[in-house]
């Protein structure tokens, strides 16, 4: 044991360029506001930042709601919270899968005590408009859950119009944006969202461990059904009596977002301690990308998308799924036969320390996923990926045209 303690050597990660479907490598500005030191709790600098925080959300979402936040945790955090505080054990609910994330959505649910309606389309595809209106009207669910782009297929699926559909048939709506925000359009209230929760290690440049989210006044009528008080946290007792929910008790102490919105609302009712570096994180997340400008950062992962994508091509390497629903910020592309698909990732590690990234389900072993998201969204990035991946290619016996990766990418930036 005390050697280990001995050994154990300042942290120092080797040089890395991420280029995988996230995280991806976190912008400096981000990575020096959480060096900054911390605050406590109901420090009104603090509280600022929580009101600053929830205030830059609003605009990155495009949302008016008031209760825009962010969930302590990972991206799943945001969606277990989200699905748990909407979903009574009983509720119907259409999950519409068009991907591993969708899955994820599909398990959450169940985990809800709540009778969960699967649709599915191929992966590399996803739903139409009428489709979803269709399965909306054959199950009448209380809410439609869905991923906006899933990393696990590279899809982006269109959601102008989904929210009209669900209102008409009297169900919320609530998406996944963590993998599409920043890098994809996004409109909460255009698109009639009632709930959306995200996360900062994609396009928005930060690592992951905060996730963003915002609730449409609908679903904050739903939550605030179920709203109960902990005990012992109001000063006069007698005040805690009465506060029984209406409605089933949301069946998570942490994940309660009746009560984190009490915590980060006017009340400032005690809950979890905050994770102040992660708001700081998130707080820098949203201002780099909102000083970029949100149409602005759109169209940069669209340009270096676009020329990810004809890079590899220029490679000869054919593209996995549906180009027109690609979304902008990752591509994926199928492994040739000829070659071993973890070595070469190995190698583009190994010998230019750079990670791009494998697949699950029905695309393990099959395709790699190259992302080119937030900070790593950026000609450099994409250029020196292509030139590596030629010589790790050519390198494991596969035939790759001479330069023919960076040279289509640079026809795109032409
Ligand atoms: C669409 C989507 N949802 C959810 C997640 C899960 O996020 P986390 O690993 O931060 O919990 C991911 C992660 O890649 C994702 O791409």
């Amino acid at each position: 044991m005390e050697q280990t303690i001995r050994r154990a050597l300042p942290v120092d990660p080797p040089p890395r360029l991420l280029m995988g479907p996230g995280p991806i490598t976190v912008d400096p500005r981000v990575l020096r506001a959480m060096s900054a030191q911390l605050l406590g709790q109901y420090d009104p600098a603090m509280t600022a930042y929580m009101n600053e925080t929830m205030a830059l959300y609003r605009s990155v979402f495009r949302t008016e709601n008031q209760h825009t936040f962010l969930v302590d945790g990972t991206s799943r955090a945001g969606i277990e919270a989200a699905l748990v505080s909407l979903l009574s054990p009983g509720d119907r609910v259409l999950v519409p899968v068009f991907g591993r994330f969708g899955h994820l959505l599909r398990e959450i649910a169940e985990r809800c005590g709540a009778e969960v309606h699967v649709r599915e389309v191929p992966w590399g595809e996803v739903f139409s408009l009428e489709q979803l209106e269709e399965a909306v009207r054959e199950v009448r669910p209380k809410l439609v859950a869905m991923v906006q782009g899933d990393t696990s297929t590279t899809m982006n699926q269109p959601l102008a119009g989904v929210g009209d559909v669900c209102h008409r048939h009297g169900a919320l709506l609530y998406v996944d944006v963590t993998a599409s925000l920043g890098g994809n359009p996004f409109e909460m209230d255009a698109w009639g969202v009632d709930a959306v929760t995200a996360g900062l290690q994609k396009c928005l440049s930060g690592p992951s461990g905060s996730a963003p989210i915002s609730l449409s006044a609908r679903a904050v009528d739903v939550i605030d059904a179920r709203r109960s008080t902990e005990a012992g946290l109001r000063a006069d007792p007698d005040s805690e009596e009465g506060l029984a929910p209406r409605a089933a008790r949301i069946r998570s102490n942490y994940f309660d977002l009746a009560m984190v919105m009490d915590y980060w609302g006017e009340q400032r009712l005690n809950h979890h301690t905050e994770a102040t570096t992660m708001l700081y994180c998130a707080r820098e997340c949203a201002r780099l990308l909102l000083e970029e400008g949100l149409d602005e950062a759109v169209a940069r992962h669209a340009l270096h998308g676009s020329a990810m994508l004809a890079g590899v091509q220029g490679l000869g390497l054919k593209v996995f799924g549906d180009l027109a629903h690609k979304m902008n910020n990752v591509v994926a592309v199928w492994i040739p036969e000829s070659v071993d698909g973890d070595a070469v990732r190995a190698a583009m590690l190994g010998d230019y320390g750079i990670e791009i990234g494998t697949s699950f389900g029905p695309l393990a072993g099959k395709t790699w996923r190259i992302g080119t998201m937030g900070y790593n969204a950026r000609k450099d990035a994409v250029l020196v990926t292509l030139a590596a991946l030629e010589q790790v290619l050519r390198a494991a016996g596969a035939s790759v045209p001479v330069g023919g990766g960076v040279q289509a990418a640079q026809e795109v930036y032409a």
